[in-house]
């Protein structure tokens, strides 16, 4: 199978070194806006290089993998999938809502399948969430509590691309709690804090952002998200039931520190998002490869994530009125 790859900085490089190691997978293309970066990861993986979009698209690919900046995610969506290559792309599917609506509404009459990259569905404990609130082993849920904390800061330059707090980094909770559950938000209340850098307020972003989201049964989560936790990178979620709780992050790595000194957890903290989700990534990826076969449906698709979006929209929204917001007010 042969996989094109856009975009080699961060996420992309890192993605560059799964794909080419996937069974299915025998030839790589890369391509990036900046050359000398697309050609130093393509010489070092043994990949070929496109000078441009075209090239790439022509160059017989069964699979495209966009990992390019979320500003340059619309128009990509809608060349792989024109030019009738299976495309996945990292999250989101468009840096707003409009240009979420306007791409999704271009590519709705195509059967060329879009996977978004929303990796912790292929996370073995939010999978193990999710199969115990299907089988019913947690009773009815009354709370879940999701975390995402960064350790520091992304590069200053990043933040205005990325949407903000909500859009980049809860949104994978607004995600994972959708598709544990098997439930729809449908009122979301957000608040957020400045502190730390002065680059945040310069972005009109958040340092930290709570959400609370409040289920179509009733349930209600809990979402924080943080650029600062100095403890390490941590990514958890608790699912609160009437006959049980269950948490999915909770490994010897978890970056807590007990404040009555139990000697649990031990291990040192994961550094950052490649490490707690090795495997999740080569999971998804590889899902990627079989949905480019054709051998399975999107695991993740432009629905989906449009409606972790509405999330992420309502969340901005709520956090700049000071007041709760519906999800049927953004989604008119
Ligand atoms: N799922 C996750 O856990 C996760 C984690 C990190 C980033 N992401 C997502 O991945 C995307 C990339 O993030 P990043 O941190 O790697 O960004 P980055 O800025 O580090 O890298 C982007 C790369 O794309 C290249 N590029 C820019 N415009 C391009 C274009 N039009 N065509 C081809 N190449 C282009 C740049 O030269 C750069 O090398 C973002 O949308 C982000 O939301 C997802």
């Amino acid at each position: 199978m042969r996989i094109g790859l856009i975009g080699t900085g961060r996420i992309g490089a890192f993605h560059a070194e799964t794909i080419v190691g996937l069974p299915a997978v025998s030839h790589v293309v890369i391509h990036d806006a900046n050359p000398r970066l697309g050609r130093t990861v393509a010489d070092k993986l043994g990949a070929d290089f496109a000078e441009d979009l075209d090239g790439l698209l022509g160059s017989g690919l069964d699979g495209l993998v966009i990992a390019a900046p979320t500003f340059a995610h619309a128009d990509l969506i809608r060349a792989g999938v024109q030019a009738g290559v299976p495309t996945f792309c990292e999250k989101p599917v468009a840096g707003d809502l409009a240009e979420t609506r306007a791409v999704l509404a271009d590519i709705a009459g195509s059967d060329v399948p879009l996977h978004i990259g929303f990796q912790r569905r292929f996370d073995r404990g939010y999978q193990v969430l999710r199969e115990a609130v299907a089988d019913g082993r947690l009773g009815w849920l009354h709370t879940l509590r999701a975390c995402t904390s960064d350790p520091a800061p992304p590069h200053p330059d990043y933040l205005p691309t990325s949407g903000g707090i909500f859009r980049d980094c809860a949104v994978h909770d607004y995600d994972i709690v959708r598709w544990v559950t098997g439930r729809e938000v449908t009122e979301v209340y957000a608040t957020g804090s400045q502190r730390g850098a002065d680059f945040f307020a310069a972005a009109d972003d958040v340092s930290t952002g709570v959400t609370l989201l409040t289920l179509d049964d009733g349930t209600l989560a809990t979402c924080t998200a943080t650029r600062y936790n100095g403890a390490g990178y941590d990514v958890r979620l608790e699912v609160c039931g009437s006959e049980g709780t269950m948490v999915a992050g909770l490994t010897d790595e978890v970056p807590l520190v007990s404040a009555e000194g139990a000697p649990w957890p031990s291990a040192a903290p994961h550094p950052g998002f490649m490490e707690r989700f090795r495997y999740a990534y080569t999971a998804e990826l590889t899902a990627f490869t079989e949905v480019a076969a054709g051998t399975r449906p999107s695991p993740c698709t432009g629905a989906d994530a449009l409606a972790a979006v509405l999330v992420a929209e309502a969340a901005d929204r709520s956090l700049r009125s000071g007041r709760p917001v519906k999800i049927a007010e953004v989604a008119e």
